[in-house]
């Protein structure tokens, strides 16, 4: 028998993207640029010979759940009965944050190396891709940017500043599963007039935010992160019916965020993903003036702390492989 454990980890995007080239491929409609993020863990498991056996979280998958890691394993040229799979995903609750991209990275992963030879990496980032648009970026570690192109996406790492110890904190301003899902979300936001301004002008953002931190200016990636996250937000907002992510709370805690900022110089910017919970990017030396301030806010009801997490981690029979995209 042998084993293949893949541990991956969830990642933020800070420029981020939102609608779809082609939705059969998953294609994004733009690019986008994340932070891995530390201690959102997911741990894939897959035994070879096995009998088709697959959970999520101890339990057995349901039907859509396993028929996507069927398909998985077909494009890596394995037989779904060959072998059983087992994930667990290590996320806090509250965090509202999906476990799609760490899963759908492992999974892809872990099957990639169970299927034998080398790992296929157009292969791998097409499956990985129609696991969730997010999903490939947790194929690396710190910083990662994500760009459609002619054939579908290509994907590479940025590297981090050397005296830049960032911190992300979580602030959760509301409990239970969000609303809308983002693939709906994102079609549905064709309908906004400003769409095709999202489009024209999303790669300059993109660009600019990989400058800002190849030179390392905080505060200019802080400035552009803030912007395209409000330009992604007005998308949903100006939708014909309106979608709305955020709460009361979500806009007290940006408003606080901007005001704290005003008046102590403190290091940090905010983003929003689909849902109600804001993401304060900072360095370690100022977690604990942001965190004092922001849990006094009413309706905060947790904050996690997050850093800059690593690319995923391959064993093959306990014994660590190898890997780099
Ligand atoms: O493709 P999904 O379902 O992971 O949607 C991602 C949506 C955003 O988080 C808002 C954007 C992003 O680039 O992560």
């Amino acid at each position: 028998m042998t084993r293949i454990d893949v541990t991956t980890s969830a990642n933020i995007a800070l420029i981020k993207y939102w609608g779809k080239a082609d939705a059969q491929a998953n294609i994004p409609a733009v690019g986008s640029l994340s932070l891995t993020l530390a201690g959102l863990l997911t741990k894939t498991t897959v035994t070879v010979p096995g009998t088709g056996q697959y959970l999520l979280d101890g339990a057995p998958m349901n039907q859509a759940e396993a028929a996507r890691i069927q398909n998985l394993a077909r494009a890596f040229n394995l037989n779904p009965n060959s072998f059983n799979f087992s994930s667990h995903n290590y996320f806090p609750t509250a965090a509202g944050l999906a476990s799609s991209a760490s899963g759908g990275a492992a999974a892809a992963l872990a099957l990639a190396v169970a299927s034998g030879g080398g790992i296929d990496t157009k292969i791998l980032l097409s499956e990985t891709l129609k696991a969730s648009g997010s999903a490939p970026r947790s194929l690396l570690g710190g910083f990662a940017r994500l760009d459609p192109n002619a054939n579908g996406v290509s994907l590479r790492s940025l590297p981090m500043p050397p005296f830049w110890d960032l911190r992300v904190l979580i602030i959760c301003t509301a409990s239970g599963r969000k609303q809308h899902l983002s693939r709906e979300a994102m079609e549905h936001s064709k309908t906004s007039p400003y769409y095709p301004a999202w489009l024209a002008t999303h790669k300059d953002d993109l660009d600019k935010a990989e400058t800002a931190i190849l030179k390392g200016d905080f505060a200019q990636l802080m400035a552009i992160m803030e912007h395209s996250t409000m330009k992604m937000h007005a998308l949903p907002l100006s939708s014909q019916p309106p979608v709305l992510y955020w709460n009361g709370v979500t806009l007290e805690v940006v408003r606080r965020i901007m005001a704290l900022r005003d008046e102590n110089g403190w290091p940090g910017g905010f983003t929003m993903d689909a849902g109600p919970h804001v993401k304060l990017f900072t360095f370690a030396t100022h977690v604990e003036h942001w965190r004092a301030e922001l849990k006094q806010i009413a309706g905060v009801n947790d904050i996690l702390e997050s850093a800059c997490g690593a690319g995923p981690s391959i064993s093959r029979d306990g014994q660590p492989l190898a890997w780099q995209l």
